[in-house]
């Protein structure tokens, strides 16, 4: 119930932390998300688990240098689609926390389904040290907290331009069409072919376009994720 209650308080935060941002006086900064075609749309959607697995590539080894997603456990991957033995191996591949030696000092080992994602920083003064100042959020909820969901996300990945003549950036951010001031700290972080997908879906942009295909479906396991984490949380309550 403390969990509901918590994810609860924190969705509605940043609810409300949105408002504004669709009010008129900003509404020149902080545009509105083109709606995108997800499989997971509508009354009768789906999720393409092979699209999300390939999703979660994505994310441990991009997104996870910078972001946790601390609500989901390694057997929440069951969610989209890994087996019991593809569980283990995921785990078994991230280095976490397993609480205190006897000497007191943290111990560390190979993860368990039963572990949560491993948090790339200890806490969020380490998180924003380690990033000019910004704490990259934590990316569990991101997709339901955010107005514009799928496609705000989708947006900020696709994104990332120059600044036109006569923005005036600060130093150490990036402009971002559709973040809200188009200042963000985050830098660009997906290119042609940094991941090799298992099945051999080439992780190439479609021509001239960057808009890729593996980001869809990289938006695709957050959402997913985020279900998973939903309904565990709604598990624990009843
Ligand atoms: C090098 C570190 C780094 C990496 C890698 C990274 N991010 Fe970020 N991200 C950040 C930081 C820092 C911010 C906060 C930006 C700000 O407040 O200006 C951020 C912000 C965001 C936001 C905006 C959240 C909001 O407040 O509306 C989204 C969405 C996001 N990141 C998604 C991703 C995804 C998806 C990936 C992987 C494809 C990723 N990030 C990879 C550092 C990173």
């Amino acid at each position: 119930m403390r969990a509901l209650r918590s994810l609860l308080a924190a969705t509605l935060a940043t609810g409300l932390a949105a408002i504004p941002l669709s009010s008129a006086p900003r509404a020149q900064e902080a545009p509105t998300p083109v709606p995108q075609h997800w499989s997971f749309d509508g009354l009768f959607g789906t999720y393409d688990l092979e699209a999300a697995q390939r999703g979660f590539k994505v994310y441990s080894q991009v997104c996870a240098n910078c972001h946790a997603m601390h609500l989901l456990h390694y057997r929440d991957l069951e969610g989209i689609g890994l087996r019991d033995d593809e569980i283990k191996a995921v785990a078994a591949g991230f280095t976490v926390p397993q609480g205190l030696n006897d000497d007191g000092t943290p111990k560390e080992g190979p993860g368990t389904p039963a572990n949560q994602f491993r948090s790339p920083f200890p806490n969020d003064l380490a998180s924003r040290s380690a990033n000019g100042g910004a704490l990259p959020p934590d990316l569990s909820l991101i997709v339901n907290a955010r107005e514009g969901h799928a496609d705000y996300v989708y947006g900020i990945l696709t994104g990332f331009a120059d600044a036109p003549a006569g923005f005036t950036l600060q130093s150490g951010m990036n402009y971002n069409k559709m973040f809200p001031g188009h200042q963000i700290a985050m830098p660009q972080p997906l290119h042609d072919d940094q991941v090799t997908y298992d099945d051999g879906t080439p992780a190439s942009l479609v021509a001239r376009k960057r808009i890729g295909v593996r980001m869809i479906l990289f938006l695709v396991v957050m959402t997913g994720l985020t279900y998973a984490a939903k309904r565990k949380v709604w598990s624990d309550v009843h």
